[in-house]
């Protein structure tokens, strides 16, 4: 039997996604290991998740080196000690450089609060709802040099009701990515996309 793929999961916030994605692999539902969290920020509420569940982190201090290029060989590292197979980018608010494109060559996905290519960028629902439309969604795609702008792998779309406050979309859209981020996973997985 194979080996469960070694995942790293990439976080600078809360970690919603990837408690429902140990979720998943403690349901039977996804046949991976989440060997390390890593985060650019100290006080990052994902953290104190990752110990609860027992996970390893990496925390770095972006300012603490020179430039990208510097903090992501620290990463790649710190990934290849943990032997990842595969990166989940998780609320990780940062471009990922060369350095880490090149060591994970197609091996890198992330998650975004919209139907990419629209509201890419930051505050993906906030811009959907300040501009009035009627449907929005969650996409799964690859990581490349731009902002939000990989191979889409996987989208799925949340109704905004007129009567939908800006809090109960982001509730919306969290509840359809805590099921389609680990499925998604999964199928990239049995494809044999991360080994
Ligand atoms: C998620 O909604 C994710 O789609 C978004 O950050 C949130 C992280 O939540 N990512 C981006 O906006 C990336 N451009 P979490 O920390 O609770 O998983």
């Amino acid at each position: 039997m194979k080996a469960k793929t070694k995942l790293a999961v990439f976080a600078s916030g809360t970690g919603s996604n990837f408690v429902a994605i140990q979720a998943a692999i403690e349901q039977g539902e996804l046949d991976a290991e989440v060997v390390l969290v890593v985060s650019d920020q100290a006080n990052a509420l994902v953290l104190d998740k990752a110990k609860a569940f027992g996970v390893e982190t990496f925390v770095f201090d972006p300012k603490a080196f020179t430039n990208k290029a510097a903090f992501e060989s620290k990463i790649v590292e710190a990934l290849h000690i943990k032997a990842v197979e595969g990166i989940i980018l998780a609320g990780y608010m940062r471009l990922i450089g060369p350095t880490l494109l090149h060591a994970f060559e197609g091996r890198i996905i992330n998650i975004h609060p919209s139907l990419l290519p629209s509201f890419k960028g930051l505050d993906a629902i906030g811009q959907a709802f300040e501009a009035g439309v009627k449907i929005t969604g969650v996409t799964i795609h690859y990581v490349d040099a731009g902002m939000d702008t990989g191979r889409i792998i996987a989208q799925a779309c949340v109704a905004i009701d007129d009567a939908d406050t800006r809090a109960m979309l982001q509730t919306n859209i969290q509840q359809v990515e805590h099921k389609l981020y680990p499925e998604t996973i999964q199928t990239l997985i049995t494809k044999g996309d991360f080994s």
